[in-house]
């Protein structure tokens, strides 16, 4: 049993929890992800990593409640007990394999849309306490539903925010601010990492092909089962070869991903979920 010592609800639907998981805490790297069960009958949620304390023994998730098992795990409480916290799992960053040297000859942008924010915060405070800076570009549909601005603020070169409404900062999409900030304020970046919804990522992912940025990065959020390696439920299409995002992701190179088919994928239990 996994006992939650912190729980925040960030927006109406929108929790953060720190869960008490010395091992994974121990051994987790950016990028990776767990996979919540919350008792007998909950389904297995995978959540990617949004932080964690390895003297504390914790591991933050932010999850947004959408479906029937997250809405129940919203509804626990600090002190109260969830069955299965399994992980880390998945392969780590990219960035966690390159040298500090390396990393610091790139001139890196995070590109997050709605929940798919939390998850990059844990990349940017490794970057952070390697004394390098990387830029953000936060895209939500409006002021109401941004999380971890000040969280991000923290670690963070510039974090540029933009809203569909035009309600906070930059009117328009994060791929629009991308633009903006590339063609008219003179920044230039070589390697993205972009994390939100599936759609956003194929479109800010064309975006960075027409600017020419050299490296993109995308966290899949395919549909899983086992997490494991051997249902083929997160079965994606990564330059012609199948991968499963469980196992060899969650992070693949943005290029090579056929969005079309994850896209597909992800709507493929849309009447039964109903
Ligand atoms: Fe089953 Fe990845 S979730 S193979």
């Amino acid at each position: 049993m996994y006992k939650i010592v912190k729980k925040q609800m960030l927006k109406e639907n929108i929790a953060l929890m720190d869960i008490e998981a010395k091992r994974c805490a121990k051994a987790c790297k950016i990028g990776q992800f767990v996979v919540v069960i919350i008792d007998e009958v909950g389904e297995r949620v995978p959540l990617t990593i949004c932080d964690f304390d390895r003297e504390k023994g914790t591991v933050t998730i932010v999850f947004q409640t959408i479906g029937s098992s997250t809405k129940r795990l919203a509804k626990l409480n600090e002190g109260e007990y969830i069955d299965t916290f399994t992980g880390p799992l998945g392969s780590p960053s990219e960035l966690e394999t390159m040298s500090g040297e390396e990393l610091r000859t790139k001139n890196i942008v995070f590109i997050g849309g709605g929940v798919g924010i939390a998850p990059i915060y844990p990349q940017l405070k490794f970057l952070h306490e390697k004394g390098i800076k990387a830029d953000v570009i936060l895209g939500v549909r409006n002021k109401d539903i941004l999380i971890f601005e000040d969280e991000l603020k923290s670690v963070a070169g510039n974090v540029y925010i933009s809203t569909d409404d035009g309600s906070y900062g930059f009117h328009g999409n994060a791929a629009q601010y991308l633009e903006h900030l590339v063609k008219n304020e003179g920044k230039n970046y070589d390697h993205a990492v972009v994390i939100g919804p599936m759609i956003m990522m194929k479109f800010t992912t064309l975006k960075c092909k027409e600017l020419g940025i050299k490296n993109v990065i995308v966290s899949l959020n395919s549909l899983m089962v086992d997490a494991t390696g051997m249902c083929g439920a997160c079965r994606v299409s990564i330059g012609g070869e199948v991968k499963f995002t469980c196992v060899d992701g969650p992070e693949f190179d943005a290029y090579k991903v056929d969005f079309d088919e994850c896209i597909r994928r992800q709507g493929i239990y849309k009447g039964y979920e109903k």
